[in-house]
């Protein structure tokens, strides 16, 4: 599969020879019948740097479909949505998401963890699970509140949009625009999916700035990849459902809504190989703040404070020397959900697993486990390579209010997490 390779550019992508208007050509004067449609991901009005949007050439323009009627989902659930949620300052840590084993899609597997912030205020995020065994066949989804990134922990996808075809395996992420519709599907051979999910209600994500980094490093542009057009010219019976005001829609359409024949502009679908990330860290002393490993980030209005930091901990050389290695415990203003894809994390080396999760919210305590620590204190510093891990952080500025749901799920809370510091031993002398 062929990828477009950039972040922010204006792109262009056809799937029939010689259809991008181009030349003198309007963008709004259409060859071979098509319609041309704008999506736009900012205001009209956002500075030039910031602002969004994508033409669409379409074989129907996305006004063809049938009345919407709300529907609701059981476990994709919002404030909206009377979903019901907690408040506690409590550190949690989930266990590993159970895999679904009756027949399910994409759609249907989204189960709620956390949500934070004000969808109706363009602020905050959402946080779900979903493990899924069938693919969205006849169905299509876009979400109107929200830019979703999906982190795959197993299996393999196909996510169908109207901009083209992108794959994900786990070790990718995969970001779906505000609006964008698509559908998810398995790729033949794959084992059954399971990954995390993040909605996304304040500004889309963008690369953070490098500051005294420089013009390189961290998550490189060229590595962000954009499907090339491609569409389906499908009549028959379609439902596309919309993800609006934390509930969900269904409409009926008698085509398929991805039929995009070509497009140009910068508001994309895109995925990302967290291998290919540029590891930045200490060559001296002591653990630097994690926001080194920051990917992308959604910003606030306020400089430095994110709505949402995606930040990873990928295979890396450890060489720090007279110091404590791992993360140092302690309390910060900002709210933390940890994912892990593959592997162990350092700070906690049993206990937090792969599909399982923590959530330690504005300054709760956490740092590493009365093992590691003890491991860590004893070590001899010797360069060493951490192999086989990747887990990853959505950080943000909004407490999370985790869903009954997932704290009432039997199995899934570890009831004992807390304990894993309680016998922290006192050593003062
Ligand atoms: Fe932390």
């Amino acid at each position: 599969m062929k990828y477009l390779h950039g972040f922010g550019n204006h792109f262009e992508s056809e799937a029939r020879n010689g259809i991008l208007p181009v030349g003198r050509n309007s963008p709004q004067n259409v060859e071979g019948g098509l319609y041309a449609e704008q999506v736009s991901g900012t205001p009209f009005t956002a500075p030039r740097h910031r602002n969004l949007k994508t033409w669409l050439y379409k074989i129907s323009p996305s006004v063809v479909q049938g009345r919407f009627t709300e529907v609701g989902h059981p476990t994709w659930i919002s404030e909206s949505s009377r979903g019901r949620f907690q408040k506690t300052p409590e550190a949690l840590r989930f266990h590993p998401y159970p895999e679904n084993s009756s027949p399910m899609d994409f759609l249907d597997s989204i189960f709620t963890y956390a949500i934070n912030g004000d969808l109706y205020r363009n602020s905050g995020m959402a946080i779900h699970l979903f493990s899924f065994n069938q693919g969205m066949e006849a169905r299509y989804l876009y979400n109107a509140d929200a830019e979703m990134m999906l982190v795959l922990e197993r299996g393999e996808i196909e996510i169908h949009t109207e901009l083209g075809v992108m794959e994900l395996s786990p070790l990718f992420i995969g970001v779906i625009p505000r609006g964008i519709k698509f559908r998810i599907t398995m790729k033949p051979g794959s084992s059954p999916v399971r990954g995390y999910l993040a909605e996304n209600f304040g500004s889309p994500f963008q690369l953070p700035e490098l500051g005294p980094i420089g013009a390189n490093g961290l998550a490189n542009p060229r590595d962000f990849e954009v499907p090339c057009a491609g569409f389906e010219s499908k009549a028959g019976d379609f439902e596309l459902y919309a993800r609006y005001q934390g509930s969900l829609w269904k409409a009926p359409l008698s085509h398929s809504p991805l039929d995009t024949v070509a497009w140009h502009g910068n508001y994309v679908p895109y995925r990302y190989d967290l291998r290919k990330f540029n590891t930045i860290n200490t060559v001296s002393y002591d653990h630097p703040d994690p926001s080194i490993f920051t990917v992308l980030t959604s910003t606030s209005p306020v400089p430095g404070t994110a709505n949402i930091d995606f930040v990873i901990f990928p295979p890396r050389w450890m060489v720090a020397e007279n110091t404590f290695r791992p993360p140092y415990y302690h309390r910060n203003v900002m709210n933390e959900f940890m994912g892990l894809i593959e592997g162990a994390y350092d700070a906690k080396e049993s206990g937090f697993k792969p599909a399982g999760a923590s959530i330690h919210n504005a300054f709760t305590g956490h740092g590493p486990d009365a093992e590691g620590f003890k491991k860590a204190v004893g070590m001899k510093l010797d360069p060493v390579r951490y192999e086989n891990t990747m887990a990853f952080m959505w950080e943000s500025s909004f407490p999370f209010w985790p869903a009954e749901q997932a704290m009432k799920r039997p199995g899934l809370l570890d009831q004992n997490y807390a304990d894993c510091w309680q016998s922290l031993p006192r050593t003062f002398r």
